[in-house]
């Protein structure tokens, strides 16, 4: 079937016409095989198949096909679709796990907005749908798309599929003119049940969970297959809108159900805690009856002017939250220990299980966190598990809750195996033979190697071109891997991979000839490599992978600072600073425990100024680091970290070296800058009336102002209410213009 003419021999003209025969073979063999019909060929053929296009590929690469059925091997549908970016991001929910957590909750909101217990507070409660989440975007009445979550910001395109779900309308009538609704996919119990027979008769493979099913089946190149799947579609929510479609959450909900969306029909109005643990207990006992998973109970505050004030965290709503079932149970035999080196050397070890269903889910590995965990002990010395340690060999209790790794939750004593001993864990790396060593007050061990640990080196490598850093397409973990490896073209530290090109084609063994790759696929690697040399800085400081660094943190330091160079500058000065502050932190240290011991109080504060004192730090240091310290988001564990990583020779040079391949650091855009206040610092002083001092802040930072708190040279406007002291007189000085709260209020157009 896919013998034909020996490829050299072939024109011009028949390896056009034979790829294209070729694509499309390959594409019907695809759909039988994952879709509803019976594979109509064997693997083996299929495989020839693939061959002979890649020869044929190879030959003539400038023929190559948009739809090359040689781009889709191994690439994930994800890569396939289409990207979207969310017009307003679709974010994730917070979690409470207990009534306590359900109380601080309500608690935390009434804080916020200044609400007297006495003031009525209502919520809405319905079940959290355990499937996913989908955007469906209606102009004037007609869907015009749908996408999926993805990473919040930008998802995937998968509107010819959300078409075939009966539960989406493709029209909808007396709808504002625009309307995005959200809402979640899945599939009944039923209907999962029925898909997994026929997947087994046709020896295609079964789905875990209902949800996996309903992923799969929604993540389709072709819509065909998610058509024969039983999609199911709850809509509880709502994106960019042209008009409000109600005053209250519950009024929303109303108003969805009448344009013809299903809505959740356990969904109830509660009037505070007490009613919402009540209709939790209702929906945990109907959970059973439903037909579908869920996991949780979603509240929601109901007044939608409330949520507009309350707004949201860096990926959550202040305004709602997911409170989850407790997790599910299941005992099984531990197998074995393995230690994996992540890529800030951090030992982790990982239990590796006989396989066992936990909640419809098969598990075999799970998380042991650090060697005090595995010896019975919390991170503050407490015992947990009543202090029983795991072996290897024990009966251990996996539980998951959610999409959590799993857990060891008990260790049943009675069946531990004669003979079995306390694990010891590793003091040296079984990746590179370093020590791994642990510093006090930190419950992890690491590896000292650094980069000449090859664990840490590819972990980093592979957080580096990750989505949220570099993003470099067609450099993913496998292909880090495998240049890490390479010894004619060695990727060992990020600049390594901006002079790949040039180390190509300075080489005999071209990357182009090598199994797997073609010019083609080469020469798009290189490409999107060089379409990187210009990063946003907050990309950048993330890939690096420093410490407590993370993507929130990445981009407060960018905004921060506006730019590479002023960061680094600020790095370097802040370095004295830096170092005392650590000096003054274990001297605090030593001298709690010094007190303890002697049995009197300690002088924490006279101990840590002593040994601060001692380092003589120069004035503009102290400065520079206090002001790092003080910008939002960063304390100074992180700070520490961050100064640590760029006063380290080795780790300087390897950031140096990529700066250098770099064309241009991006600045970071300020958020919503058409407001008045972006990129101005704030400060607030006084009391306020009409809001919460937290609730003045998030609202500046929403609008891209910074938030001070305290006055100087540097802030642009200070907000005072009645009250105001020192910092108004201070602003008076600098002449730095003074409004009042309701002058805040109409600047911002809040009024
Ligand atoms: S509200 C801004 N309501 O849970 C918050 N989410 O863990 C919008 N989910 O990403 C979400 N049932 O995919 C909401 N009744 C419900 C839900 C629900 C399921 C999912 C949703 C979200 C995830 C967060």
């Amino acid at each position: 079937m896919s013998g034909g003419i020996a490829v050299e021999t072939l024109s011009e003209a028949e390896a056009r016409t034979e790829l294209a025969r070729l694509a499309n073979e390959i594409a019907r063999a695809n759909t039988a095989y994952h879709g509803e019909d019976t594979p109509e060929i064997s693997d083996a053929d299929y495989d020839a198949l693939k061959a002979r296009n890649a020869a044929i590929e190879a030959a003539f690469p400038h023929l190559k096909r948009s739809d090359s059925p040689s781009e889709q091997v191994g690439a994930s549908p994800s890569e396939a679709f289409s990207k979207v970016t969310h017009e307003q991001r679709m974010l994730s929910l917070g979690n409470a796990f207990d009534a306590g957590e359900v109380a601080e909750f309500n608690a935390r909101i009434r804080r916020y907005l200044g609400l007297g217990p006495e003031s009525p507070l209502t919520y809405t409660a319905e079940p959290k749908i355990d499937g996913l989440s989908l955007s469906l975007r209606y102009e004037n009445g007609r869907l015009t798309q749908a996408a999926t979550r993805g990473d919040g910001q930008v998802g995937e395109n998968v509107t010819a599929n959300a078409r075939t779900i009966d539960d989406i309308p493709e029209e909808i009538s007396d709808a504002p003119a625009l309307l995005e609704v959200r809402g979640e996919v899945y599939m009944s119990h039923a209907d999962f049940a029925a898909l997994n027979v026929r997947q087994t008769e046709r020896g295609a493979k079964t789905f875990a969970n209902p949800r996996n099913a309903a992923a799969g089946s929604l993540r389709q190149l072709d819509a065909t297959i998610t058509q024969a799947r039983p999609l199911r579609f709850f809509a509880y929510a709502w994106g960019a809108l042209s008009e409000p479609l109600a005053e209250t959450q519950m009024g929303a909900i109303d108003r969805l159900e009448a344009l013809g969306f299903v809505t959740n029909d356990m969904t109830r109005l509660c009037d505070g805690p007490k009613e919402m643990l009540a209709h939790y207990e209702t929906i945990e006992q109907a959970r059973a009856t439903l037909g579908y998973d869920i996991d949780g109970v979603v509240y929601k505050v109901n007044d939608l002017g409330l949520q507009a004030r309350l707004g949201y965290r860096s990926t959550t709503p202040r305004w709602a939250v997911a409170h989850k079932f407790p997790a599910e149970l299941a005992w099984t035999r531990l197998e074995a220990i393995d230690i994996q080196v992540g890529r800030t050397g951090a030992l982790s070890p990982v239990a590796r299980l006989a396989p066992v269903t936990v909640g419809g889910v098969v598990v075999s590995n799970a998380t042991l966190h650090n060697e005090d965990y595995i010896a019975g002990r919390d991170n503050k010395g407490m015992e947990i598990r009543d202090g029983k340690d795991i072996r290897v060999g024990d009966w251990v209790q996996v539980y998951r809750a959610g999409d959590v790794i799993p857990k060891i939750a008990d260790v049943d004593l009675a069946k531990r195996p004669e003979g079995a001993a306390p694990y010891e864990f590793p003091t040296v790396c079984p990746e590179c033979g370093s020590d791994a060593t642990r510093e006090e007050g930190d419950a992890i061990r690491r590896c000292t190697g650094g980069l000449i640990c090859p664990a840490q080196a590819v972990e980093k490598l592979k957080h580096f071109v990750s989505r949220a850093a570099f993003d470099i397409e067609g450099l993913g973990a496998k292909q880090v891997e495998m240049f890490h490896a390479d010894d004619i073209l060695p990727v060992r530290e990020p600049a390594d991979i901006f002079t790949l090109r040039a180390r190509d084609a300075k080489n005999v063994a071209k990357l182009a000839k090598r199994d797997g790759w073609g010019e083609t696929s080469a020469g798009n690697l290189f490409q999107a490599i060089e379409d990187k040399r210009e990063i946003e800085m907050s990309r950048l400081l993330f890939a690096l992978g420093i410490r407590h660094v993370g993507e929130i943190a990445a981009q407060d330091l960018a905004r921060h600072y506006q730019s590479w160079e002023a960061l680094t500058f600020a790095l370097d000065t802040a370095r004295p600073a830096a170092l005392a502050r650590r000096a003054a932190d274990e001297a605090a240290d030593a001298e709690r425990r010094a007190a303890a011991e002697d049995g009197r109080r300690a002088r924490v504060s006279e101990a840590r100024a002593r040994a601060f004192a001692a380092r003589d730090v120069p004035d503009e240091s102290a400065a520079v680091w206090d002001d790092l310290i003080a910008a939002d988001g960063i304390g100074p564990v992180m700070a520490l970290s961050l100064s640590d990583a760029f006063a380290n020779p080795d780790e300087r040079g390897a950031i140096e070296r990529l700066v250098a391949e770099l064309r241009s650091i991006l600045p970071p855009e300020t958020r919503a800058d058409d407001s008045p206040v972006a990129g101005k610092t704030v400060v607030f002083t006084g009391s306020l009336e009409k809001m919460t001092r937290a609730e003045a802040k998030a609202r500046a930072e929403s609008l891209g102002a910074k938030v001070s708190g305290s006055v100087s040279a540097k802030t642009d406007l200070l907000v005072a209410g009645p009250g105001a002291g020192s910092k108004a007189v201070k602003a008076a000085e600098l002449g730095i213009e003074t409004i009042d709260e309701d002058g805040w209020l109409s600047l911002i157009g809040d009024a």
